[in-house]
């Protein structure tokens, strides 16, 4: 119970605190649209912080999170592999709630893949398919793949991402071990690249690298938990300054990155603090 009252109290806290910030977003947004920011950033940025979404869009996140309802009143354990290589049990109500990106960012994902007219996509880390589910259902995906590590969980990842897409498809296998025939296996550069899983600071980079000669110019890198720790935010600050990045973008809960490729340099911008994503590391 009290437990229940203080989430709602941090919720309170946390909305109010949105909808003081998301304003000053909207402008600080709309100024670096101006400054030449990438215009397909716009449908992904007016609905954080001015919480826009067409009738079409609404329809969208619905079908995902028919999918997300479904898991999380099912009473099923899986086996998952935690960060340190251990077996965990983890129940589909858990997995439902807390390892899946929630509505918001799952629908800023999807509005982003659609604001960039992703035709290819390649995510790291499908747990059961959330995510996938919100980047699939972009307009224009043609090819989308997805690598997960434990069985269980791909199984159901490509069960929900094919509902979506049915050419989509979940390559069961470590990321060391899969990336490089996952990659080989597009038939055009890819668009949208979101690495969403082993959260450290050098595998963060090493799946970056591998990507480079697969990514097409102007895509979009998507970074999940930069604010996680402090060696995600020091891999951040590499990705920060990497050469053929054209912008990178710290949103808070991810750094987005476009690609141009060759000698581009980064600019530099940062949303963080108008998201109201509550980060566990906070830089100094
Ligand atoms: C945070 S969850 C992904 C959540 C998912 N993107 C979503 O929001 O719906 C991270 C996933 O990455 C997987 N994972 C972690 N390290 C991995 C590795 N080295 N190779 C493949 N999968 C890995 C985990 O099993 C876990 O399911």
């Amino acid at each position: 119970m009290i437990r229940t009252q203080s989430s709602a109290v941090i919720n309170f806290a946390r909305r109010a605190f949105i909808r003081g910030m998301a304003p000053m977003g909207a402008a600080r947004a709309r100024q670096l649209f101006r400054e030449g920011l990438p215009e397909n950033f716009r449908p992904a940025f007016e609905f954080l912080f001015e919480q826009k979404l067409s009738a079409q869009d609404v329809r969208v996140v619905e079908r995902v999170e028919v999918l997300r309802t479904a898991l999380a009143q099912g009473n099923k354990s899986f086996r998952v592999i935690g960060s340190d290589g251990n077996l965990l049990t983890r129940t589909s109500q858990f997995i439902a709630q807390y390892s899946s990106v929630t509505r918001g960012w799952g629908t800023f994902l999807y509005l982003c893949a659609k604001g960039f007219k992703a035709t290819t996509i390649l995510e790291l880390g499908s747990c059961v398919g959330i995510s996938g589910s919100y980047l699939a259902s972009a307009p224009h995906c043609r090819e989308f793949l997805s690598i997960e590590r434990s069985p269980e969980l791909a199984a159901l990842a490509r069960t929900h991402i094919q509902h979506i897409c049915r050419d989509a498809d979940v390559v069961n296998g470590t990321i060391d071990d899969v990336l490089p025939q996952v990659l080989a296996q597009f038939t055009q550069p890819i668009d949208l690249y979101y690495v969403d899983a082993n959260h450290h600071y050098e595998p963060t980079l090493r799946y970056f690298e591998k990507a480079i000669p697969f990514l097409g110019q102007g895509a979009l890198v998507v970074f999940d938990d930069i604010h996680w720790s402090k060696p995600m935010w020091n891999a951040w600050q590499q990705l920060c300054a990497h050469q053929g990045f054209s912008h990178t973008i710290d949103i808070g809960r991810f750094g987005l990155c476009v690609w141009q490729g060759g000698h581009a340099q980064p600019r530099r911008h940062t949303l963080a603090r108008y998201a109201g994503w509550v980060w566990s590391y906070v830089p100094r």
